[in-house]
């Protein structure tokens, strides 16, 4: 195997993206080499997505130019992994030569031996789920990102059963990652000079283990480096543990910023998502974080034109949104999957361009809201990381505040990696602008700065 070249590209969601690192990691221990370019790979490697239509179509495409690609290049390997799987598997056995080889979510490991398969000439094919498997075992090898935040997996898959979504059924059942693999994980991070970590699961307040819950988790992860900022994604809003809440508003290293998915305001629709909340309980929720956690900043997602979804219930969701008024949110209109509850038992019947209309209502008052939130900001004070240089200057870097805002200020004498205390003079509806003061750290800062 070795000495082969090759090349990952990752579509979907934080979790996809950590995945490819763990196949980068195993990868590298088989003593193959990466690559930047999909061109010069003998083995390319695609981590898909299935949670919309347009997530498939990407790849669909994608895999038409990788197929024009094997044709001037004969030993050239195409090899399918993530969510889209198993979808795949059933069509590569009808459609010629676009993939060789397709590998499941938890099937990384073998992907050694299947591809001695496909040396062979022959297609080599593992989708099975497993119970078990969560690759506490594997360091993954970070290729891409900045050098300053990571992501750690803490679980994999899902029970929820939200009747929209895929997810339980392209990634299987929901188990939880060793405390032990996580911490380790994190200290070695640390080590190597990582500020900033965000925690992935699914539906992390599931996390669960003999040792641990959420909470324990958390508290433990944010004792390894007082210095290492930890964030999670994503939380289900129907059970957040409440002594997780004092601890976020305790803890200067756990960031004052929740996403927390809605996927609508409106209890009928909620009911037929299979969300076991009602909008009071969510908002009841939202004030309790609020009154946790001061200065917190939320995100959410909302997806427009659901089953059976009138005016009125759209409706209800543009207002669950001026009622809560989010820093950040991410908006879909409904795609409908195989396999999901909704698809067996609803009829997808809100028209394309009413979910289109409804869409555009739902990110333009967003956009508003955001840019009224950001606006506020101005004149207040912030601890941002630093990450790298502005997409427009190498004069100018850019950082997270600890409520997740991206902020963009002069870079002076200051470098990536540096926690900087920074005045803010500015805003669009995505970034704030700031002027740098001075030099800090997680501890510093927040034992001497009396926040605005
Ligand atoms: N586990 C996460 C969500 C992962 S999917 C959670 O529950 O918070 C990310 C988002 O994609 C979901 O929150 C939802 O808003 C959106 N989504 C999922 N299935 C969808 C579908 N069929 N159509 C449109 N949006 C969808
Ligand atoms: Fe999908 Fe719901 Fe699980 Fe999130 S919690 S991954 S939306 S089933
Ligand atoms: Fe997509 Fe799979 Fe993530 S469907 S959103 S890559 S879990």
């Amino acid at each position: 195997m070795s000495n082969k070249r090759f090349y990952i590209e990752t579509y979907g969601c934080q979790m996809n993206f950590a995945d490819s690192e763990i196949v980068n990691s195993i990868l590298l221990d088989e003593g193959m080499q990466p690559v930047e370019e999909a061109e010069e790979a003998d083995v390319i490697f695609i981590n898909t997505c299935s949670i919309r239509e347009n997530a498939e179509t990407k790849v669909w495409n994608r895999l038409k130019e990788f197929r024009s690609l094997k044709k001037t290049k004969n030993d050239l390997t195409v090899g399918v992994l993530g969510c889209m799987a198993e979808r795949i598997r059933d069509k590569i056995i009808e459609q010629e030569q676009l993939v060789d080889m397709v590998v499941g979510p938890d099937a990384y490991r073998d992907i050694p031996q299947l591809l001695t398969r496909v040396d062979d000439g022959r297609k080599a094919v593992n989708v099975l789920l497993s119970l078990e498997e969560t690759y506490a075992d594997i360091t993954p090898v970070r290729t891409s990102g900045n050098g300053v935040s990571a992501f750690i997996s803490i679980m994999r898959g899902c029970d929820n059963m939200c009747s929209f979504c895929v997810v339980p059924f392209t990634r299987g059942r929901e188990r939880s990652r060793p405390m032990d693999s996580i911490l380790n994980e994190l200290r070695q991070l640390s080590e190597e000079g990582y500020r900033e970590v965000t925690l992935l699961g699914q539906n992390v307040n599931s996390y669960k283990t003999d040792d641990a819950d959420f909470t324990t988790l958390m508290d433990q992860a944010s004792r390894v480096d007082p210095e290492m900022r930890l964030r999670f994604s994503s939380p289900h809003p129907k059970d957040f543990p409440e002594d997780l809440l004092y601890l976020i508003g305790n803890r200067p290293n756990l960031c004052n910023y929740i996403h927390i998915p809605a996927q609508s305001g409106n209890d009928n629709v909620l009911e037929r998502m299979r969300r076991p909340y009602t909008r009071e309980q969510y908002l009841e929720l939202i004030d309790k974080m609020r009154r946790a956690i001061p200065g917190l900043s939320l995100s959410t997602d909302i997806i427009s034109g659901f089953c059976g979804e009138t005016e009125q219930e759209h409706a209800d969701t543009m207002s669950l949104m001026e009622q809560v008024r989010f820093d950040l949110a991410y908006m879909f209109s409904y795609s409908e999957r195989e396999r999901t509850l909704a698809h067996r038992k609803f009829e997808d019947d809100v028209p394309e361009d009413v979910k289109k209309r409804r869409l555009t209502e739902i990110i333009g008052r967003q956009m508003e809201i955001q840019e009224e939130r950001n606006r506020m900001e101005i004149g207040r004070q912030h601890l941002v990381l630093a990450e790298g240089p502005s997409k427009r200057s190498e004069h100018q870097l850019c950082g997270r505040t600890d409520t997740n805002k991206m902020v963009v200020f002069d870079r002076e004498n200051y470098q990536k990696g540096d926690y900087v205390a920074v005045q803010i003079h500015d805003c669009t509806s995505a970034t704030l602008m700031g002027n740098a003061l001075y030099k800090s750290s997680v501890r510093e800062y927040y034992s001497d700065t009396v926040q605005a």
